[in-house]
C-alpha cells in the first residue's frame, strides 16, 4: 500500500473498483494525475468474486494498458455458449450452441473480475507506486459545480484529509455516495426490479464443459460457468427475498443437477470456496452521468442483471470514454469530450440493458402471477429460445452483443 497521500491532484477518483482503477490506470498512461480512495482493504477487493466474462473490447482495452499479461497467460478464451432447454413441453433439454467465432468472427475470455483488480493494482501500487489509499471512510464530494471540487475523507489512521481536485469520478458502485452528490432535480432515475435473483456458488471441481451453459428449466435459471480448470463458478434462480443460508450444499448441488439436465451431461461437485450468497437483480439508469466537475462510471451509474454478463464491462467501457476526453481536457484541448460524455456513455449503456433484460426475460422462470409468467408468456419466451437458436439472424444477434459491439459503434 501506498504511503504517499497528496493533497492536491488532477482526478480524484472515489472507489477502487475495475471502472476506478482502470480509469487511474489509462489517465496514468497519459500523463495525467490521480488518487484513487477505496474504502475497502486492498485483501478484500482482491478477493470479492463478481463477474467472469470479459467481452472481446474489454480484453484489447487491457491489452492496450499494458495489464493484460496474466489475462493472456490464464484467462480462458471461449468461442461460444450455449442456451439449454426443452424445444417442447414433454421433450428433454437440449444444447443449442452460439457459435461466437462463425458468427461474428470473435470471442469472450473468462477471468474473475477480481484478478482483473489484482492486476491493476499490483501495476499501479506495486510497480508504479502510484497513489491508492484504502480503508477510508466518510467520503463526501464538495463544490462539484465549480471548477476547484474537492473530496473530505477520513484516512485509515483516522485523520481528517482533503483532497483538491480539478475533477471527481464516482466510481462508487452501486451504492454510490458520488451519485447522491447530485442535486436532486439534476438526475433522472429509471429502474426496473425482478422478481429473483441469483445464488452463486464458487466450487473446487474441474468443469466439464469447455464453455458455459444458460439453461432454461422449469424449476427456473441455472448458469454452469468455471474460472479456472480446476473450479467451476455456478448460479441458480431463486426468489428475490431468499435467505442463501436455507440452501445446503446438497440442496444445491441437486438443484444444479435437476436444472442443467441434458443427454451426456454430468458434472462434478466439490466444496464451497466461499459461502454461497443472493444477488438480487435490477436495472438502473441514472441520467445524465455528469453534474459539473463530478463524473460518474459503471455502477455508480447503471446497473444490469448480471444475465448478459455485461456489468465490468460496461464499467471499463465508460472509464475508456471518460479517460480520452479527461486526457484531452488536460492537454489543453477544451472540454467538448468531457461536455458529451454522458450521452456518448448512454448509448453503449442503453444497447446493454436492452441485452441484458432481453436475456434475463428469456431465460428466467417468472412466477404465473407475473404478466410474463402465465401460458402466454411462457409460449412467447420458448418461441424466442427456438428462434435465437434457430436463425442464424437472432443468433448472430446474441452473439455480437454478448461478444460486445466494438467501442464507439452504438
Ligand atoms: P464496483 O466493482 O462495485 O467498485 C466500486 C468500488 O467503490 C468498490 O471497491 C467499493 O468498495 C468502493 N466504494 C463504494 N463506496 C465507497 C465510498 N463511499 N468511498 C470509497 N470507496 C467506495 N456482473 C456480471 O457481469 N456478472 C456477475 O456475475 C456479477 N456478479 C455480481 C455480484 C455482486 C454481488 C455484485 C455487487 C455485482 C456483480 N456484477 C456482476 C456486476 C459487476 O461486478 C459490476 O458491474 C462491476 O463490479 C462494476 O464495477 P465498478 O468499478 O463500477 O463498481
Ligand atoms: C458469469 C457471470 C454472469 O453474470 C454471466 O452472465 C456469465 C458468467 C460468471 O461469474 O462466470
Amino acid at each position: 500500500m501506498t504511503t504517499r497521500s497528496p493533497s492536491r491532484t488532477q482526478v480524484g477518483i472515489v472507489g477502487a473498483g475495475p471502472a476506478g482503477l482502470l480509469l487511474a490506470t489509462l489517465l496514468s498512461r497519459a500523463g495525467v494525475d490521480a488518487v484513487v480512495l477505496e474504502s475497502r482493504s486492498r485483501g478484500y477487493v482482491e478477493q470479492r468474486v463478481r463477474a467472469g466474462v470479459l467481452e472481446a473490447p474489454t480484453v484489447e482495452l487491457l491489452r492496450e494498458a499494458g495489464v493484460a499479461g496474466r489475462l493472456d497467460r490464464e484467462g480462458m478464451a471461449h468461442q461460444g455458449i450455449s442456451l439449454r432447454f426443452a424445444t417442447d413441453t414433454a421433450a428433454p433439454q437440449t444444447d443449442h450452441r452460439i457459435d461466437f467465432a462463425d458468427l461474428v468472427g470473435r470471442g469472450i475470455v473468462v477471468y474473475g473480475q477480481q484478478e482483473v483488480v489484482k492486476d491493476l493494482i499490483a501495476d499501479r501500487v506495486d510497480s508504479r507506486d502510484e497513489p491508492v489509499e484504502f480503508e477510508v471512510s466518510d467520503v463526501a464530494v464538495h463544490d462539484i459545480a465549480t471548477d476547484a471540487p474537492s473530496i473530505t475523507y477520513t484516512a485509515a489512521d483516522g485523520s481528517a484529509r482533503t483532497l483538491r481536485c480539478d475533477v471527481i469520478a464516482g466510481c462508487d458502485g452501486s451504492h454510490s455516495v458520488c451519485r447522491d452528490a447530485f442535486p436532486t432535480d439534476a438526475l433522472q432515475i429509471a429502474e426496473r426490479i425482478y422478481p429473483f435473483g441469483w445464488l452463486g456458488v464458487l466450487a473446487k471441481a474441474a468443469p466439464t464443459q469447455d464453455e458455459l451453459v444458460y439453461a432454461n428449466h422449469d424449476r427456473g435459471f441455472a448458469l454452469y460457468s468455471m474460472r479456472s480448470p480446476e473450479v467451476t463458478r455456478l448460479y441458480l434462480q431463486v426468489p428475490a427475498d431468499e435467505n442463501a443460508g436455507d440452501w445446503s450444499s446438497s440442496r444445491i448441488w441437486d438443484e444444479l443437477g435437476t436444472r442443467l439436465a441434458c443427454e451426456g451431461f454430468t458434472m462434478n461437485t466439490g466444496e464451497f470456496l466461499e459461502k454461497p450468497s443472493v444477488t438480487g437483480m435490477r436495472s438502473m439508469v441514472a441520467e445524465p452521468m455528469r453534474h459539473g466537475r463530478l463524473f460518474l462510471a459503471g455502477d455508480a451509474a447503471h446497473i444490469v442483471p448480471p444475465t448478459g454478463a455485461k456489468g465490468m464491462n460496461l464499467a471499463i467501457a465508460d472509464v475508456r470514454v471518460l479517460a480520452d476526453a479527461l486526457t484531452t481536457f488536460f492537454d489543453g484541448g477544451g472540454e467538448t469530450g468531457l461536455d458529451e460524455y454522458s450521452a456518448t456513455c448512454l448509448r453503449r449503456v442503453w444497447r446493454a440493458e436492452h441485452f441484458s433484460w432481453w436475456m434475463t426475460s428469456m431465460l428466467h422462470r417468472f412466477d404465473e402471477s407475473d404478466p410474463n409468467g402465465d401460458a402466454f408468456g411462457r409460449a412467447l419466451q420458448l418461441s424466442q429460445l427456438r428462434y435465437t437458436a434457430t436463425s442464424r439472424a437472432a443468433a448472430t444477434s446474441l452473439a455480437e452483443n454478448y461478444v460486445g459491439l466494438p467501442h464507439g459503434s452504438v
